[in-house]
């Protein structure tokens, strides 16, 4: 995920931002740049890859610009357009220099609008339009900080700026409306802004969480905020962050699972950059490695894993049977390897494992291999077990788990196997508009997540309205059948509560007998072909005195309506909402299990990783 520093003050900026963007590494990123005054003119040094490419134009040190002061610095998640030097932030036009983080989704329009008025962008991204934008404005007499004010105003989608002008050397104008944006102020002088409070925390501790529509001026002289829309001035508060060790260990969270959920977007990022090879053209292939011809070669794949990484298969199930036309089965390995089964010539067997160390999972690959079977691994953990006994290994790139609940390698396991099936469909159809829509996907779980979008504060309340429940139901139909397996799983394993995941339709077939006003139903039913079948269901269990926590699409109306709690979804095309789903059953259980005060992390009888049958 895109990464913004931006500085003004009395310390070397070149080492303010490049030491800012390190602490952001983590959000994911394919290519960084910096832009500096150097006197009244801007110079910028971006690349492809890591950090430190950029660090190396820098004459290898960051101390080669000593007497620089401001700047704006980036790591760039490409969406738009190809992970390369001249798509990389910052972008100059003209005088006007930004980096951007988020989307702008009626770049298209903007950019037909910017030719016909003669300009002519250098790179493929959205990010670059705003500058034309802005510099028309100034072009017309408007100051910098006015200048944003206004073309900001012409962008749909959820993004932030942050932007200078050679017209204005010493100041920095940053606008946050979606994309996260932390301003703090420097105690020998002068502002940082920053996508999170990481690379503030080392000069003050001391900092303000911009709010959607909130536009800051940044200068020698401090940081000022003011309303977008109205450019009235406003008074944020500072939030002082007093972390201890503990606390800075995960990140101000106060729970690694927590931290875990909230790091899905960057680990999705992580997964993909591991995975597919988006230099080449679209719709982008999977990197080169000895498992994809694996994959070529199956005429029927078989999964086999454990708890939540069986629920990441089933998944799978839905999307290679669907986009790829390929039959794919999902087997428990504590079941699948005393069974006896039979394994037609073309199957494929993949054991799917966050750990690489589960003992029935690592079983089932022996015995397979040992047939003669291919087998492949689809594991997080580089040189684990699993990933060096299967013939060939994929990883998810999700980084450290340190909670025993398994959250953002879950997504990344659904991530793999949907590139899988994209992957595998592609030669049988078209689907160049699913990989696009992939790239967008960790920038929408980043909205989702973030506070002034609505989900979590609905889950919050719900979670407070329920705590009391003595039991739940979660149920799904199609991609919300496993999720609804694992929402229940998640809340049975971190609160203690008793909870059961069912396909929707299975309900009237013996567990509705258990229904009645101190059952809970989770019903799943986002805005998909299954949805209307299982607002049908939810009307059986209502009938019958359930409590209806409903999740759906924003716009449903109806589905609201008929919910005693209702957490809405942002719009997500439908390949994409279980992605979505999971973040919301996680933070479910994680509410719940708060307000029951639960050892979170550390949940009783259970380890992270169960190398035992
Ligand atoms: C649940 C959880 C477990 C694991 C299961 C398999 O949150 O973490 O259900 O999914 O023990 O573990 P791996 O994926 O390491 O094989």
């Amino acid at each position: 995920m895109c990464g913004i520093v931006g500085y003004v003050g009395q310390r070397p900026v070149i080492d303010v931002l490049l030491g800012g963007l390190k602490r952001l590494e983590y959000r994911g990123y394919d290519s960084a740049g910096v832009a500096f005054f150097q006197d009244d003119l801007i110079e910028i040094r971006k690349s492809e890859g890591k950090l430190a490419n950029v660090e190396k134009l820098m004459n290898g040190s960051r101390n080669s610009y000593p007497d620089a002061r401001c700047g704006i610095g980036h790591t760039r998640w490409a969406t738009h357009g190809k992970p390369t030097t001249q798509n990389a932030h910052p972008h100059r036009t003209g005088h006007v220099v930004l980096v951007h983080n988020g989307i702008i989704e009626n770049y298209q329009e903007i950019k037909r609008d910017l030719i016909s008025r003669g300009h002519k962008p250098q790179s493929e991204t959205d990010s670059e339009l705003f500058g034309f934008l802005v510099l028309e404005e100034m072009e017309n007499g408007l100051g910098l900080f006015e200048a944003v004010r206004k073309s900001f105003s012409l962008l749909e989608g959820q993004c932030s700026v942050v932007v200078m002008s050679e017209r204005e050397p010493g100041t920095v104008v940053g606008v946050r409306n979606g994309s996260p944006l932390v301003a703090g102020l420097d105690p020998n002088g002068g502002a940082i802004l920053a996508s999170d409070a990481q690379p503030i925390l080392e000069y003050t501790n001391e900092v303000f969480f911009l709010e959607n529509g909130d536009i800051a001026l940044c200068s020698q002289g401090g940081i000022q905020f003011f309303d977008l829309k109205t450019g009235k001035k406003l008074n944020r508060e500072k939030t002082k962050l007093d972390w201890s060790v503990d606390k800075i260990d995960k990140q101000g969270f106060d729970h690694y699972m927590l931290k875990e959920i909230y790091e899905q977007p960057a680990a999705l990022v992580d997964t993909l950059n591991g995975i597919l090879d988006r230099i080449k053209t679209d719709p982008f292939p999977l990197a080169a490695q000895p498992g994809v011809k694996l994959l070529d070669q199956a005429k029927e794949i078989i999964f086999v894993a454990c708890g939540t990484s069986w629920h990441a298969a089933l998944v799978g199930k839905y999307w290679i049977e669907r986009l790829a036309r390929i039959p794919v089965n999902v087997e428990l390995a504590s079941e699948f390897r005393y069974r006896d089964p039979v394994l037609n010539p073309g199957a494929l067997v993949v054991g799917l494992s966050q750990s690489g160390e589960t003992a029935d999972t690592l079983a089932v690959i022996r015995e397979v291999k040992a047939k003669g079977i291919p087998t492949l691994g689809i594991t997080n953990v580089r040189g684990s077990t699993l990933s060096r006994e299967a013939n060939s290994v994929f990883y998810t790139s999700a980084g450290p788990e340190i909670g025993v609940a398994a959250t953002k390698t879950f997504s990344t396991q659904m991530l793999v196997l949907l590139l899988w099936a994209g992957y595998l469909g592609l030669k049988k159809s078209n689907l160049e508009e699913l990989f696009h829509d992939i790239v967008k996907l960790p920038h929408q779980i980043e909205d989702a997540l973030s506070e002034s979008n609505g989900m979590v504060a609905a889950i919050k309340d719900a979670a407070r309205g329920l705590q009391k429940a003595k039991g739940f139901f979660f149920i799904g139909r199609g991609f919300s059948f496993p999720i609804a397996l694992e929402g229940a799983l998640k809340l049975k394993e971190i609160a203690y509560v008793h909870a059961e995941g069912y396909a929707a339709g299975e309900l009237k077939h013996g567990p509705i007998a258990m229904i009645d006003q101190d059952m809970v139903v989770v019903v799943l039913a986002p805005q998909d072909s299954w949805r209307d079948k299982t607002v049908s269901n939810l009307q059986e269990v209502k009938a019958r005195g359930a409590k209806i926590l409903a999740v759906g699409g924003g716009l449903d109306q109806n589905l609201k309506e008929l919910s005693d709690f209702w957490i809405p979804l942002a719009p997500s095309t439908e390949a994409l909402l279980p992605f979505v789903m999971t973040t919301v059953v996680q933070l479910l259980s994680y509410e719940l299990a708060v307000l029951k005060g639960t050892d979170i992390d550390k949940p009783r009888n259970l380890a992270k990783s169960v190398t035992v049958e």
